[in-house]
């Protein structure tokens, strides 16, 4: 079975939106240059797969945001097959944002799922979760991050093999903030890559 298969088979209720959302990636995703060329042939075993890997770290009904969500992931995947939550997708850039707000609009999503244009540190807003997968070092989305998910909630950033390193090197922000940090081993179902994320909440 090929990821495809193996992530609609997991996921059954939101297998109809995923493929719709697959198929708006593979085609204005790439047209727009949200996507490499080369990307096209990955969106299943990458970066759905990826993406998906995180539903699990994610409490019931809560809010969740999604940093820097480019061409929506990780939040667009965890929105479909999550319906208990609401997300916001954090994107600064004017294509970006407007690519979001259209697939939201196609793929249904536009009673729970909002886009909001702007950077992390200039959102005013408090999430009880927030996602992001490469945005930038543990250190840097700390800074940009906390005030939006601290004191209660946390932080979950899809990191892969870098995670330990990132955690050391962000050890005295982690320390003078009072936050403590873990590493996650996740995987979206059985029979797709595995992959990793850091956890950070308030000690
Ligand atoms: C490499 S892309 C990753 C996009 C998506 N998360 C993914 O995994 O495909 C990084 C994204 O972070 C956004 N970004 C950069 N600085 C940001 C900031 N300060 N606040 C929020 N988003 C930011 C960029 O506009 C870009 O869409």
């Amino acid at each position: 079975m090929d990821a495809r298969q193996i992530l609609t088979g997991a996921f059954p209720e939101g297998a109809g939106e995923l493929v719709r959302y697959a198929e708006i990636l593979g085609t204005r995703g790439i047209e727009w240059g949200l996507m490499g060329p080369r990307e096209g042939d990955k969106i299943w075993q990458r970066h759905i797969a990826n993406s998906l890997s995180l539903v699990d770290a994610i409490g019931q009904g809560v809010d969740v945001a999604d940093v820097g969500s480019g061409a929506g992931l990780p939040g667009l995947p965890i929105a479909i097959v999550r319906p208990d939550l609401r997300v916001t997708l954090i994107e600064p850039l004017l294509r970006r944002s407007t690519f979001l707000t259209e697939a939201v609009d196609e793929l249904g999503l536009g009673d729970r799922v909002t886009v909001l244009r702007s950077r992390a540190e200039d959102c005013r807003e408090r999430f009880d979760v927030v996602v992001c997968r490469a945005v930038a070092p543990l250190e840097k989305l700390l800074g940009w991050t906390t005030r939006l998910f601290l004191p209660s909630g946390a932080l979950v950033a899809l990191k892969g093999e870098s995670a330990e390193e990132e955690i050391r090197s962000a050890g005295k922000r982690l320390t003078a903030d009072k936050l403590s940090a873990e590493v996650l081993e996740l995987r979206a179902a059985p029979g797709v890559d595995p992959t990793r994320a850091i956890r950070v909440t308030a000690r």
